[in-house]
């Protein structure tokens, strides 16, 4: 996964290209470089590390030019070196491209284009799709083509794409074809932004913000030529394409980190927020339902499912989690929740009465992308949960039910998180409602779901005590997150969030489970977090936890307001809001993501840019 990022156009390419790249940092940040195609030739900066380095290096070695292209690596193939870094430079520098994705049949093309005599200069697979691309100029070349036309270069990339297996974003540019870009996609997401005059191209329509609100996005097997003033599209095998011209919604300050000193603490202050975003207009106290607009199902289809799975990876998985518990508790409905690069290759049993959903924050996680398209051959009806607008999995969807959550830009995802465990509640009370659910059930399921923003804001409150806990344990190198039933995924979600931005083990399990192996993992320097809100089971969580005390580890309480006998057990206690069961993992999350964050920082730990992980993982 990557951030690509092109210009044609008559601004100065460098500082729009590095303004590009940072805004796309967050999909990977282990190198970055640009490439300007000036008068003579193709000029490239490329260094290891974030785009500041590049930035830098760019600063004392200039380059100026109208035409470029830029990339930010999240590597696969290859060390995070100044030499793997893109762009890659094919044959003698006549091509030179930016790639997202993975070439799988490199290797092989590797050893065939050595024996050509060409030469390569890093571990990448990209190499490879650069040194073919000029093999295939050259022959053109030599069939009759000129080097400076379109139609030559467009051969050779025709004549490359057929030899590549694997997923890619390509951006190109060609030494001898002046004001000229050239991309193509397959599987890896590519937007067009359209100005007057000038065109972008970009991973994500984030660097398009501030210049243009008209976006292409490119489907898979299309190949774009950007020029000033001209933009063409085509399909591999279909031909001539019209372009379809969208407008963003989005706006610059969405990005914009405010008075937070990261964006995971701006994004977990924005859930009281983005959790009315998700309710808004969804709620119908009349009818004592949900309102799902955009499910493209009917009334009578839905009635027919009488299964679902929910495919997601990540955090997103862990949601689907909660929304199996409710959507069984509430709609009856016999739900499964399955690791999208799993159900990719199993081949589960599903009837034509299975419904499927993705849940993706991006809609770009290669995994669920296909995942979603295999069930989709099998004829399911397969829906998004998806926060980013226009994203591959929201457009190759059947249907779906947006997020509205705003730009998740922090690598951690926290608001996501909790807007989709909204939004699969809203699902099961529609769900339900169509079934077995009385008027007045969904009637208080609206009430509650309605206090939901009031308690989030509430449940913030507990940032003083976190940061007091965090002080005190952020030396300990192993931690527990144990939960029942609706608070389990929550343990697993505080695990990951813990995992992924203080690089400390942590392993989230049900808290009856916990004497089934991992209880042998606890002594004194392994401390504990219960989640452990009133509710059904709390006394047996209890007792879960007098068998830790037991055996001296150190326990975080995560407890109901008012729940003072929880500190008699818990060496520390941080109080949320008292809600229905089924809507504790909102709460409860709050408390987690800041504990992860303030540990985080106690260990001099980058936040928002968490070593070897990308924001969106757009490889298998
Ligand atoms: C969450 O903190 C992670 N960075 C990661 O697990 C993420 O949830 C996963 O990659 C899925 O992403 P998606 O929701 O964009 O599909
Ligand atoms: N496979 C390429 C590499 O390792 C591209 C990775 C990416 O998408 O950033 O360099």
């Amino acid at each position: 996964m990557c951030g690509i990022v092109g210009y044609v156009g008559y601004r100065s390419v460098p500082e729009l290209l590095l303004e590009g790249l940072h805004r796309l940092e967050y999909r990977g940040y282990d190198s970055a470089g640009i490439a300007v195609l000036g008068d003579r030739d193709i000029e490239i900066r490329k260094k290891a590390g974030r785009v500041n380095h590049l930035a830098e290096l760019v600063r004392t070695k200039p380059v100026t030019g109208r035409v470029g292209i830029g990339h930010t690596r999240w590597a696969t193939h290859g060390a995070t070196t100044d030499q793997n870094s893109h762009p890659h430079v094919g044959g003698n520098g006549d091509v030179v491209i930016v790639h997202n994705g993975v070439i799988e049949n490199y290797d092989v093309l590797r050893k065939q284009l050595t024996q050509l005599g060409y030469v390569f200069r890093s571990q990448t697979d990209t190499e490879v799709a650069a040194h073919l691309l000029s093999h295939h100029l050259e022959e053109q070349i030599r069939l009759g083509g000129e080097p400076g036309d379109v139609e030559t270069c467009l051969k050779a990339v025709y004549a490359t794409l057929d030899r590549l297996k694997g997923t890619y974003g390509l951006g190109i540019l060609f030494r001898e074809c002046p004001d000229t870009l050239i991309a193509a996609r397959c599987g890896s997401p590519l937007v067009v932004g359209v100005g007057k005059d000038e065109y972008f191209l970009a991973s994500d329509a984030s660097p398009l913000v501030g210049y243009t609100k008209d976006v292409v996005y490119l489907s898979d097997h299309e190949i774009a030529v950007l020029q000033p003033g001209n933009l063409r599209i085509e399909h591999r095998s279909r031909g001539s394409v019209s372009p379809s011209v969208q407008t963003l919604e989005q706006v610059a300050s969405d990005t914009d980190l405010g008075q937070y000193e990261h964006y995971m603490l701006k994004e977990i202050y924005e859930q009281p927020q983005t959790i009315e975003n998700a309710l808004r207009g969804r709620l119908d106290g009349e009818e004592a339902t949900a309102v799902i607009g955009g499910l493209n199902l009917t009334a009578k289809e839905l009635r027919r499912i009488d299964r679902i799975v929910l495919t997601a990876c990540g955090t997103s998985w862990h949601s689907g989690l909660v929304g199996e518990y409710v959507l069984e508790e509430f709609a009856r409905m016999p739900t499964e929740v399955e690791y999208a690069s799993e159900l990719r290759y199993r081949n589960p049993p599903m009837s034509d009465r299975t419904l499927v959903f993705a849940i993706t924050q991006s809609g770009e996680t290669a995994d669920t992308l296909a995942a979603m398209r295999e069930c989709k051959r099998k004829g399911h009806p397969t829906l998004a949960i998806c926060n980013v607008v226009g994203s591959t999995i929201a457009r190759e969807a059947d249907g779906g039910i947006y997020l509205h959550a705003g730009p998740e830009i922090g690598v951690a995802s926290t608001k996501a998180f909790t807007s989709q465990v909204t939004v699969l509640t809203l699902l099961a009370l529609y769900l339900g409602r169509m079934r077995h659910m009385s008027y007045p059930a969904g009637k208080r399921i609206i009430g509650q779901l309605r206090d939901m923003p009031e308690k989030i804001s509430k449940a913030l409150e507990c940032h003083a005590q976190v940061k007091d806990v965090a002080e005190r344990y952020h030396h300990f190198n192993n931690f527990l997150y144990l939960g029942r039933l609706y608070n389990f995924p929550v343990a697993l979600e505080g695990a990951l969030k813990l995992k992924e931005i203080s690089y400390i083990h942590a392993e989230g399990y049900p808290a009856a489970e916990m004497k089934h192996g991992p209880i042998a993992l606890v002594d004194q320097q392994t401390p504990s977090v219960f989640v452990v809100p009133r509710g059904g089971i709390y006394p047996k969580v209890v007792s879960n936890m007098e068998e830790i005390r037991a055996r001296r580890g150190p326990i975080i309480a995560i407890a109901c307001e008012g729940d003072t006998d929880i500190a008699r057990i818990a060496d520390d206690v941080i109080y949320v809001p008292d809600v229905e069961e089924y809507l504790q993992p909102l709460v409860c999350a709050i408390p987690l993501q800041l504990l992860a964050y303030h540990i985080a920082l106690h260990r001099g730990c980058n936040v928002d840019r968490p070593r070897n992980l990308a924001k969106s993982v757009t490889v298998e």
